[in-house]
């Protein structure tokens, strides 16, 4: 059974005494996940070993960065490396958000070596892709989708793009409150799935999850989840309040 994901993404909020209570509600609510079913949480740096350390007495949930550097190590101030995520047994990272392609100018060739360095330590990238609404205007979204993938992901071997979970998040449904409907979410992954498919074949492309991302609430989570290409969500806003991200963990399939 392919992997369901709810994975809540803070960004920039909330101090570490805020992120400690809002994980420990969070664990009290002891929301049981089956084999298939991942809690995940991308936390700011400076509180990934709190999150981590919390989280991991408990089956499949798990702390997860929001960015790592497209270098290995060095001079490079300011910057995190895969390889200090993976010291510390970080599991997954986030990559390609669109906040980070838009105000820190990532494009799709420096994600490309930024999963390459998340794979080859064998940490999963959540590889974020997703159309600006001047493109969904004109009906473009799916070729827009298909190069970031093709020049990020697509160089890939079978086996490294089977360790890759990847988030659609349409950037007019990012803290807009504008979630894309359960059928645009559902119509935007077959897709995403038919073009890995023509890549990788039907039973690679079957197996990757596809999280969908853009003002997932508590309230619509169940109908975007319920989806057959929908195996979860990328979730910011509504994963800062415990209550609305428990509800959003009990949707996943
Ligand atoms: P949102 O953010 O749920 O607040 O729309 C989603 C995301 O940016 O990952």
């Amino acid at each position: 059974m392919r992997k369901q994901i709810a994975a809540a993404n803070w960004k920039m909020n909330l101090t570490y005494q805020q992120g400690e209570e809002l994980l420990d509600t969070i664990l009290k609510g002891n929301i049981g996940l089956a084999d298939h079913q991942y809690a995940v949480f991308a936390v700011p740096f400076p509180y990934l070993i709190m999150a981590q350390t919390k989280l991991s007495g408990k089956k499949n949930y798990a702390a997860a960065a929001q960015n790592c550097s497209d270098q290995p190590a060095g001079a490079y101030t300011g910057e995190v490396s895969a390889e200090m995520l993976k010291s510390i047994n970080i599991g997954y990272c986030v990559l390609g958000h669109s906040e980070r392609r838009e105000y820190f100018s990532e494009h799709n060739q420096s994600l490309a070596t930024k999963t390459q360095r998340c794979l080859e330590l064998g940490i999963t990238p959540i590889f974020c892709c997703g159309e600006p609404l001047s493109i969904r205007e004109v009906d473009a979204q799916e070729s827009y989708v298909e190069a970031q993938l093709k020049e990020s992901l697509f160089h890939f071997s079978a086996e490294e793009i089977s360790r890759i979970v990847i988030a659609y998040e349409p950037i007019w449904a990012i803290g807009t409150g504008k979630t894309a409907t359960a059928e645009q979410a559902q119509e935007m992954h077959a897709c995403i799935r038919r073009q890995l498919a023509s890549k990788y074949g039907s039973q690679v492309a079957d197996a990757i999850p596809i999280l969908y991302g853009g003002s997932v609430k508590a309230g619509n989570a169940k109908e975007l989840f319920s989806r057959p290409d929908v195996d979860g969500g990328l979730v910011g806003g509504a994963s800062l309040v415990a209550a609305d991200f428990l509800k959003i963990i009990e949707s996943l399939k």
